[in-house]
């Protein structure tokens, strides 16, 4: 007799199981790879929150820089018949045809930092990201207002421009913003625009290849913390000092810049939040209540952080990063 109730119990446990895992709510992400801090701040906090969401099951999917690999990620999730999917893309272009299988598929799609060139002729329901355009206006402009309140506003400066992955919408934009600043600085010359693929590894050789083939460099604005990281380490080695010598302005304010900065080897971040768990997950809920969200672009609002603040840029003023290092979150 308790054998038999103990088997029907055991049946009813692994019914109930198996029902409430069957309503789980999956959502898909598609990151692009693991090219810097930004891009572990990101995964780590959207995968943690989604993982940890109760009725929630992540399916995740690394794409490893390769656009191809994206695209095979996404109709994966189209064939495992996801609830939502999550995405950015390593590049802007060529996104057409795969995101209108989501559509056909009735997933709905949520677009996350980089933005696809096709958003406009495609449906999504929510999008989050960076304003990267007036994330590269803010660079140039910090190192413009900083030279100007150092006395060093009419004096003529040699700058460089370290750009991300070529094609990606964070180095078109950044790229965008950082030539129309430059037009407000005629002091600042550019005499270097390159690649380094948003990692630390390519700032390094592509620094090292400016300081032996470029007579003098006072600015370099990198599209991103971890190339100026290496480019620091670039500076470093040519018997130069990082921060003195070249002053560095780098982007997205992960935390190794903070440090940077506090160590007087960098001059300014300009920030690019990675952390969008705060607006996909109250969206997805409202989302399974029914509630429709307009089509624009939700930019989180971000600042500028640097040695000692009170640098206006206009649409903000920098803040000492010493001030706010122990508050960080990545
Ligand atoms: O798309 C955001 C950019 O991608 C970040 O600035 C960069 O660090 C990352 O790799």
């Amino acid at each position: 007799m308790k054998k038999a109730l103990f088997l029907v119990l055991a049946l009813v446990m692994v019914f109930t199981v198996t029902a409430a895992s069957a309503k789980d709510v999956v959502v898909a992400f598609s990151q692009i790879g693991q090219e810097s801090d930004w891009r572990t701040a990101n995964t780590d906090d959207l995968k943690s929150a989604i993982e940890n969401h109760p009725g929630w099951k992540l399916v995740y999917d690394d794409a490893q820089q390769k656009q191809e690999n994206q695209i095979k990620a996404l109709r994966n999730f189209i064939t495992q018949g996801v609830d939502y999917i999550l995405f950015t893309g390593v590049v802007t272009t060529g996104w057409d045809e795969v995101l209108k299988e989501v559509n056909e598929a009735e997933i709905p799609l949520l677009l996350i930092d980089r933005m696809p060139d096709c958003k406009d002729k495609i449906e999504y329901v929510a999008a989050f990201g960076g304003d990267f355009v007036e994330e590269g206006r803010r660079q140039v402009a910090w190192a413009g207002e900083y030279l100007k309140s150092v006395g060093r506003g009419d004096e003529d400066v040699n700058i460089v421009i370290m750009e991300g992955t070529t094609g990606a919408g964070a180095q078109v934009d950044r790229t965008k913003g950082n030539l129309e600043a430059l037009k407000k600085y005629p002091h600042l010359k550019l005499v270097g625009q390159q690649s380094g693929n948003f990692t630390r590894a390519e700032g390094q050789a592509v620094m090292e290849s400016w300081l032996k083939s470029l007579d003098k460099i006072d600015v370099l604005i990198a599209q991103n913390d971890d190339m100026a990281l290496g480019a620091i380490d670039a500076i470093k080695a040519a018997g130069k000092v990082p921060g003195k010598d070249i002053i560095i302005v780098g982007c997205d304010s992960v935390k190794a810049a903070f440090d940077a900065i506090v160590a007087g080897e960098m001059n300014c971040t300009v920030e690019c939040t990675p952390l969008y768990s705060r607006f996909v997950v109250p969206t997805i809920e409202k989302l399974e209540q029914g509630e429709k969200f307009s089509k624009e672009i939700v930019h989180p609002e971000e600042g500028v952080y640097d040695t000692n603040g009170g640098i206006d840029l206009g649409t903000v003023k920098s803040t000492k990063a010493a001030d706010v290092i122990s508050t960080r979150q990545y």
